[in-house]
Order: structure tokens, then sequence, then C-alpha cells
């Protein structure tokens, strides 16, 4: 038999330590570059502050750890008083598990053999539970933990608007709750309805009014799946864009949101009492003129909705973007020079974070420590070997 995931887990994790432990005791802006930088002051006033904004509200927290990859800033989340983590891929669960998170819900359908048999390989030693919207999927998800001699605790996607995952009614949501119920090694705990179309509304009023819209929605499949005799300890919804009002929907059980511990650009301008966390260090490499460039273009800062910007100056646009270049025009008031670091604030965190083997974490502006990204990238990123 190989190795664990637990060994591999701890394996990668020693094996990014070391590459990247000589940065330790560094000033945050002396990094080679591109470097991800963590500011852990922030992240923590960020964690305090959604663990007290949860206090008044009906919902618990169960952050969503593809945003940060990461089992340190995972336990200090759960040390605050999250009930456990979501993750996005099989592959985040098992290192959360490995990790030593207890209670981690995939919030995404796994399909596919591979991942499968990873899944129920890991329920053996962790309390996982799984997404399903899919009779054949629970079915292959069935026949995987007994195979494996595991068991595994399953919740429903309901569509509440998103159009991605989940059954698209209530009738659906009755007929799978049944059809698992009957599948041996699987457990019904619930559903999960994430309002994920609702995030992107700029105007809080309409948001507010979609995100309940939604979550009556959800409500309907609730009543359904109760009337039928199923009952729904867990109801998971929200993110960070609609944490305080799903949050507050006496019907949800716990919230999905992630993006709050960095905030990046996107997230930043949409709900306030967080703070950016999370950045990354470039070099300018090119001056000419009114023109700079860093060495920070797409392969260091993810930009799937709004553009990275200059910590010390916001309000120069970038020109753009490209793969190993970040383009800026200035004007003689930027006294940024040729071999100058500068800090960005990522357009979107998550896509950042994937680019990267590790933060560099910074305590009063000093690198004290190298937390790994595990997986890195987006499959098992090395789990499997
Ligand atoms: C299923 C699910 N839950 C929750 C979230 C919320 O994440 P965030 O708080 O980062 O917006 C996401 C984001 O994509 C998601 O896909």
């Amino acid at each position: 038999m190989g190795q664990s995931f637990a060994e591999t887990y701890q394996e990668i994790e020693n094996r990014v330590r070391t590459a990247y432990h000589s940065a330790v005791g560094k000033r945050r802006r002396e990094l080679v570059t591109p470097a991800l930088i963590l500011d852990l002051d922030v992240a923590k006033r960020n964690i305090d502050f959604m663990a007290t904004r949860l206090k008044s509200l009906h919902a618990k927290l169960r952050p969503h750890i593809k945003v940060q990859k990461n089992v340190q800033l995972a336990k200090m989340q759960v040390e605050a008083g999250a009930i456990g983590v979501c993750t996005a891929t099989v592959w985040e669960a098992i290192v959360m598990s490995a990790g030593g998170i207890k209670d981690v819900l995939i919030a995404n359908e796994v399909v596919g053999k591979e991942k499968l048999e990873a899944l129920a390989q890991a329920a053996k030693s962790g309390d996982l539970t799984v997404t399903v919207d899919d009779a054949r999927n629970a079915g292959e998800l069935s026949s995987a933990v007994s195979k494996a001699g595991s068991k595994i605790d399953v919740i429903l996607e309901i569509d509440v608007g998103m159009g991605r995952g989940g059954v698209r009614s209530s009738d659906q949501a009755v007929k799978l709750a049944q059809n698992v119920s009957k599948l041996p090694g699987l457990t019904f705990r619930g559903v999960q309805g994430y309002e994920g179309h609702c995030m992107l509304e700029p105007d809080r009023e309409v948001r507010i009014r979609k995100a309940r819209q939604a979550m009556d929605h959800l409500g309907e499949a609730l009543n359904r799946l109760a009337e039928s005799g199923f009952k729904c300890d867990i109801v998971s919804a929200g993110g960070t864009g609609t944490y305080d009002i799903t949050g507050a929907d006496p019907r949800v059980t716990e919230i999905q949101a992630g993006s709050y511990v960095f905030m990046d650009n996107f997230h930043g301008n949409l709900v306030p009492g967080f703070s950016r966390s999370l950045t990354v260090l470039g070099t300018v490499v090119i001056k000419h003129g009114d023109t700079i460039v860093f060495d920070c273009g797409r392969k260091s800062i993810g930009l799937d909705f709004v553009q990275g910007t200059m910590v010390d100056y916001p309000s120069y646009a970038a020109r753009y973007f490209a793969e190993e270049h970040a383009l800026f025009d200035v004007d003689e008031k930027c006294p940024l020079n040729l071999g100058d670091r500068m800090e960005f604030i990522p357009g979107y965190a998550p896509s950042t974070v994937n680019l990267y083997d590790a933060y560099h974490v910074v305590e009063d502006g000093v690198v004290t420590d190298i937390w790994p990204i595990i997986p890195r990238g987006p499959g098992h990123g090395g789990l499997l070997s």
C-alpha cells in the first residue's frame, strides 16, 4: 500500500516550507518578485470581524477555502468559531482533512472514477460531506464508498437561480433525496443553495432582494423535502457578498463565505468592514517616459472580474496586464524607478492564490513564516503521487 494522504500532504508542506525558508526575516518589500504576501495582522482582523458579525446572525460560518487553499488559515477560522470548512474540489477536501480540519464539506459535485475513489478513501479517516445533484452520480458515489468500506454524508444541491449546479425543481429534489436515502454508504444530511448570481450585484438593495428570492426558492425545496419526511440538518448557502443577508435567514444553518479573509478589488468594493490582507509584490522592470512595467502580469495576479491596482498609487489604472508584464501609465507625480518594488491588490484573490506555492506570512512588516498553498493549481497538486 502507498503512503496515506496525510503523509503526502506533510511531504508537500515540508518541501514548500524549505524551498521558501530563506525569505523568513526579510521585510515585506525585500522579497524576490513576484511574491505572494499574506498580511497576517489584517487577515486576523478580517477573521475576527466576521466572527463578531456572525454572532448576531442566525447562521454559523463554514468558510470556503478554495480562496486560500491553506490549512493554517483554516485552523484560525475554526478557532474563531467556524463549524468546519467547505471546498471546491475533492483534493482541497483531502488536504483539509489530512491537515486536521474536522467537518469538511465539498460544496460541489465530485464526478469521475479516480476522484470518487480518492473521496471514498479519504472518508475512511475524515469527517466528509459531499454535494450531489444527480442520481447516477449518487449511485457511483455509493459504489465507491461501499468498495472502500467507508461512509459519507450527502447534501443535495438545489439551483436557486444561478443556473450552475443543482436540481432544477423541488420535485427533483424529493426524488433525489429518496434515491440517496436508499443507497448504501450514503447519509442524507440536507441541502446547499448557493446564490452565486447575487454576489456580483453592486446595488446593495437589489442584492438583498435577489438573495432573499433565492432563499425563498430554497425554502420551497425545504418545505417539500420536509413534507416527504426529509429533515435537513444542513442548509448551506451564501458567500462574502451576501453573508449578512443570507446569514440572517432563519432557514439557513451555515454560510459559505471565503473571500472575506483576503478581500480583493472585486469584493473590496461590495462589502464593508473587511480590509485587504493579500498582495502581490512586483518590481519595476521597464521605465520609459510615463510608462512603467512591473514583472507581475497575469501569471502572478488573478484578474477574473476586475484589474489589480498598486497599493501606494491606487489612482493609476493599468493599461493592461500581459503574461509577465503589468503596464501602467503614470505621470511625473509617480516616483517609481527601475528596480523599485510595489505591492498590488489582486483583482480576484482565489485565482491569484492558485498561481503560487506559498504565502510569505508577514507580521508587523516582516516575513515570519511560510505557509504552503496545497494543492497548488486546479488538480491534485501531487497528492496522488
Ligand atoms: C459553492 C460556493 N459557495 C460559496 C462561494 C463564496 O465564495 P466567496 O465568499 O469567496 O465569494 C463560492 C464562490 O465561488 C461558491 O462557488
